[in-house]
């Protein structure tokens, strides 16, 4: 399909194909020091301690769930509105996923009461999603994992450098929970292609990622290649998630242009509330939250009437739309466990066009679309 306008649009050009040049010159391609400093950059910006960067974030995901030590026979909490890897990770671990509604039209992150009515006595942990870019009520959040001794793992695939305010202060959204995991996918807010990091402020949490994302093995190729380490043992049943020096080296790149992309993108999700605020039948999640903490990733509205009328004007327009998400229990793999939303149209979820490229025109043509109907 030719579109006029896609629903997200990488950012990337010579920058990163320079950086990549530079790896292909130095002749060392697999984990090694531009890794290293894509994690070293990405946790210095994300203030947290430590993070690695893996092959995805679905990956980031099941090493959260194996590094916290969740088995079959445990629950894990996850948001029924997300992409379905952030409850297969838990699936992958044998663990049953309970599904939590999200709070409302205007917020559809998770709703804290509903986890809590979730918990039971096999409840080990929460995945929470801070969706579209926009944080969880973390604080309420925290307070449930304290009072029942749970875990937390961010999926903040949507969330890079996007904050929550806490005990009067600004924090990073990966670092606040148990492990954060991120995602750069090709349509996410920084891409690498296929990527994605994992984030902890936990030294015994840390030293079990990095030995579970290779192997389970004490060194890596490019230590015994400095000389670092003549050999290595292999103490847990680890996996290959490693990322490799192109990705990380398109990643560093990536990482300088974020906060320009995010505010760029914080810009576009305002010229929707502009365009779209006379429509009554358009919903705008999260209008009125604080922009400046959010890094709108996705741009989702919930359409109250003829949603499939809009849907057919604005692919007629050369407008690429799509929908995030259909709820995981809807999925044939998950349909065994009865869910019903209290979100009154959450089935009529219309995600627009996003990206920083997008520019007022764009949005200006979309919204008037939409408001043609
Ligand atoms: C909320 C969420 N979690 C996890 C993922 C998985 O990310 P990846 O494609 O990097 O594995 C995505 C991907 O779109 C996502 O949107």
């Amino acid at each position: 399909m030719n579109w006029k306008i896609t629903l997200s649009e990488p950012d990337i050009g010579i920058e990163e194909l320079e950086a990549v040049k530079k790896v292909f010159a130095s002749n060392w391609f697999t984990m090694g020091s531009i890794t290293l400093d894509f994690e070293n950059k990405f946790a210095q910006m994300t203030n947290t301690k430590y993070a690695f960067a893996v092959t995805n974030c679905t990956a980031a995901l099941h090493l959260a769930n194996l590094a916290l030590g969740i088995i079959e026979g445990d629950e894990v909490i996850v948001p029924a509105l997300t992409f379905v890897a952030s409850a297969n990770a838990s699936r992958y671990t044998g663990a049953k996923v309970v599904f939590a509604d999200s709070i409302s039209e205007n917020d559809l992150t998770v709703c804290p009461e509903h986890i809590e009515s979730l918990i039971t006595e096999r409840t080990k942990a929460i995945t929470v999603v801070h969706y579209a870019g926009f944080s969880c009520d973390m604080k309420a959040v925290l307070n449930i994992a304290k009072k029942y001794d749970l875990k937390i793992i961010e999926d903040c695939a949507h969330s890079p450098l996007a904050q929550c305010e806490l005990d009067g202060g600004k924090l990073y959204l990966g670092g606040i929970g148990d492990i954060g995991c991120f995602s750069f996918f090709g349509n996410k807010n920084m891409t690498t292609a296929e990527g994605g990091m994992i984030t902890t402020n936990d030294d015994e949490l840390a030293t079990k990622l990095k030995l579970l994302r290779s192997h389970g093995m004490t060194s890596l190729t490019f230590d015994r290649h400095k000389g670092h380490q003549s050999g290595y043992d292999v103490v847990s049943l680890g996996l290959n998630y490693r990322i490799d020096e192109l990705r990380s080296a398109i990643g560093l790149v990536q990482l300088d242009k974020l906060e320009n992309f995010n505010e760029q993108r914080r810009e576009v999700f305002k010229l929707y509330v502009k365009y779209l605020s006379g429509n009554d039948n358009i919903i705008v999640p999260f209008k009125d939250r604080d922009l400046n903490l959010a890094t709108p990733h996705i741009m989702p509205v919930i359409v109250k009437n003829s949603i499939e009328k809009i849907k057919s004007a604005l692919k007629e327009a050369g407008i690429q739309t799509s929908k995030h998400y259909d709820l995981i229990p809807t999925f044939t793999l998950y349909r065994d466990e009865p869910f019903t939303s209290q979100i009154e149209h959450i089935e009529n979820i219309l995600t627009l066009p996003m990206s920083q490229k997008l520019t007022e025109e764009d949005v200006k043509y979309i919204c008037c679309v939409i408001n043609s109907i």
